[in-house]
């Protein structure tokens, strides 16, 4: 098979501003998780301001570290993986940027409403209608710069890991629009189409999708990319990867009752989403195996190389929160987790373990490659980026498995006269300790994306321009 270059090159550039926001927002999402978390312990700094109590806080983390920092991962590595492997220029430079710069304003809106109070009160869906709106658009231009590339592609076969972005980028886009749609009453305050029971299955429709398909869809489109790329192996089983992503599509989509257990949810759709969740495993772990499976014969590289292990780890912490998952959807289960710290820890299982991890590995990938370098500036830099990361995500879930098995018992503990054994304060003042080593380790964590921003700084910095330009120029494997 001959090797050409084309004339023409990939859009790099709007990679490039997508990977550097990941890191930029990785911190600013990260810090603020850190001084929530301190909040917790110590609660005088809320310094007794409404802007910056927990309350308001809180929504405006989880927005950074999803959107922001998970959002931008998303945009950047699916545009580089759509780039490369239909060997071609993404379909339009105006529309990538319009969303690079769309998606920023839209992440720069959130950092100002949330905080002054402006929300919708639906969990990861707090933005009111104007940046809604704005974010709709933007969300539609990416399926069509993305769909387009797709179309426009060189090469015959559409690449799995396209498919499982594919997928991200049509569901979200659904789940966005029907959950949103609500009557304005004024410039930051409308109200939802839908009440009661009805509000409450759309937002965990959209809530549980939200996980399936913008946290885990699109992370595993890039699993299916970066795990073969850095560990220099093909996926383990192309064939599984297809079943993998009919699978995960189909399921993921009845399981949002678990977040609605014993609630005035009908009981038969509480049902529903508990064996829809439980089922769930069966394609989850599919896919981790056959992420993990790719490594055959390539293993003795966990020793030397940092990224792969970020991606590796990844993957044995989706293992992992895709096991406690359809644990907590059992309903005498979640009887116990629900409203616990247990639920926290689950979320960052996925958020730190998964999610953050693997974001990591893919942009410790594409730097050097976006930059014309042969590899990041210090890689022991990354390895110490590792272990920080790894210790703080152990530190943040095990601390909150003790605290929420604690409080489920301490909350359900009754005397023989019935009388409740435990006041809420005496369970608040068991969780202290828990806390203080969740703050920890979260300090780790967002310890290491400093490094990882130093490390990226020194890698740009070294770059030359007429070396990066060659590293654009597309590659037409099989052209004469
Ligand atoms: C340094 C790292 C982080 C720290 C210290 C941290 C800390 C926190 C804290 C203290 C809360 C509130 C918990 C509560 O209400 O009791 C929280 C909630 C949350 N965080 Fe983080 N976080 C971090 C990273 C992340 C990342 C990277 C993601 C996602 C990619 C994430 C996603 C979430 C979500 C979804 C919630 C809401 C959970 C729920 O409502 O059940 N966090 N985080
Ligand atoms: C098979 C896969 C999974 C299943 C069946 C599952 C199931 C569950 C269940 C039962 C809850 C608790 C609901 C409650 O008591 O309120 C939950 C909460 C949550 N899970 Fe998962 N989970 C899975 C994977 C994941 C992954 C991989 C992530 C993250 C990347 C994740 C993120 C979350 C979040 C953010 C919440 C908290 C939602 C909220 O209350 O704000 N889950 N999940």
């Amino acid at each position: 098979m001959s090797t050409a270059i084309s004339p023409t090159a990939y859009n790099y550039k709007v990679v490039r501003q997508f990977a550097i926001m990941t890191v930029v927002w990785g911190i600013l999402g990260m810090g603020l998780g850190v001084f929530i978390a301190s909040q917790l312990v110590w609660p005088q700094l809320n310094l007794d301001l409404p802007w910056t109590s927990f309350g308001r806080l809180r929504p405006l983390h989880t927005n950074l570290v999803i959107f922001a920092f998970g959002g931008c991962a998303l945009f950047g590595t699916s545009y580089y993986v759509v780039q490369r492997t239909c060997q071609t220029r993404l379909i339009s430079d105006s529309m990538a940027a319009f969303t690079f710069w769309g998606w920023q304003a839209v992440i720069v809106g959130a950092l100002i409403t949330l905080p002054m109070g402006y929300t919708t009160t639906k969990e990861y869906a707090e933005l009111e209608w104007p940046l809604a709106i704005l974010l709709a658009i933007v969300w539609v231009t990416y399926g069509l710069v993305f769909f387009g590339t797709i179309v426009k592609r060189k090469t015959k076969h559409i690449y799995v890991g396209n498919w499982f972005y594919g997928a991200f980028i049509v569901v979200t886009a659904m789940l966005h629009i029907v959950n949103h749609i609500s009557m304005p009453v004024s410039l930051f305050k409308s109200y939802s189409a839908y009440s009661g029971a009805t509000d409450a299955m759309i937002q965990w429709w959209y809530g549980h999708n939200a996980v399936g398909f913008f946290l885990t869809t699109g992370f595993l489109g890039m699993m299916y990319y970066f795990v073969p790329k850095q560990a220099e192996r093909p996926i383990y089983s192309y064939r599984l990867s297809i079943v993998h992503f009919w699978a995960l599509i189909t399921l993921y989509i009845w399981a949002g009752p678990h977040h609605l257990h014993y609630t005035a949810l009908p009981d038969w759709a509480q049902s529903l989403g508990m064996v829809m969740s439980i089922i769930l495993l069966a394609p989850s772990w599919g896919g981790m195996i056959n992420g993990m499976m790719t490594l055959s014969g390539a293993w003795h590289k966990l020793r030397t190389d940092p990224i792969l292990r970020f991606l590796v780890v990844s993957l044995a912490f989706y293992g992992m929160s895709t096991f406690e998952g359809p644990m907590m959807a059992i309903k005498t289960v979640n009887s116990l987790s629900h409203y616990t710290d247990w639920t926290i820890g689950h979320v960052h299982a996925g958020a730190l373990g998964w999610v953050a991890m693997i974001s990591i590995g893919a942009v410790y990938h594409m730097i050097p490659r976006l930059y014309g370098r042969e590899q990041m500036h210090s890689v022991g830099l990354i390895n110490a980026h590792f272990w920080l990361a790894t210790i703080g995500t152990v530190l943040y879930i095990a601390s909150m498995w003790v605290n929420g098995i604690t409080q489920g018992l301490m909350w359900r503990a009754i005397n023989d006269d019935g009388t409740l054994t435990y006041s809420f304060v005496e369970a608040l003042q068991a969780s202290h300790p828990g806390y203080i080593v969740r703050a920890l380790g979260g300090a780790f964590f967002a310890t290491g994306m400093l490094l990882m921003a130093y490390n990226v700084f020194r890698t740009v910095r070294a770059a030359n321009p007429a070396q990066a330009e060659e590293a654009a120029k597309i590659v037409v494997v099989g052209a004469h």
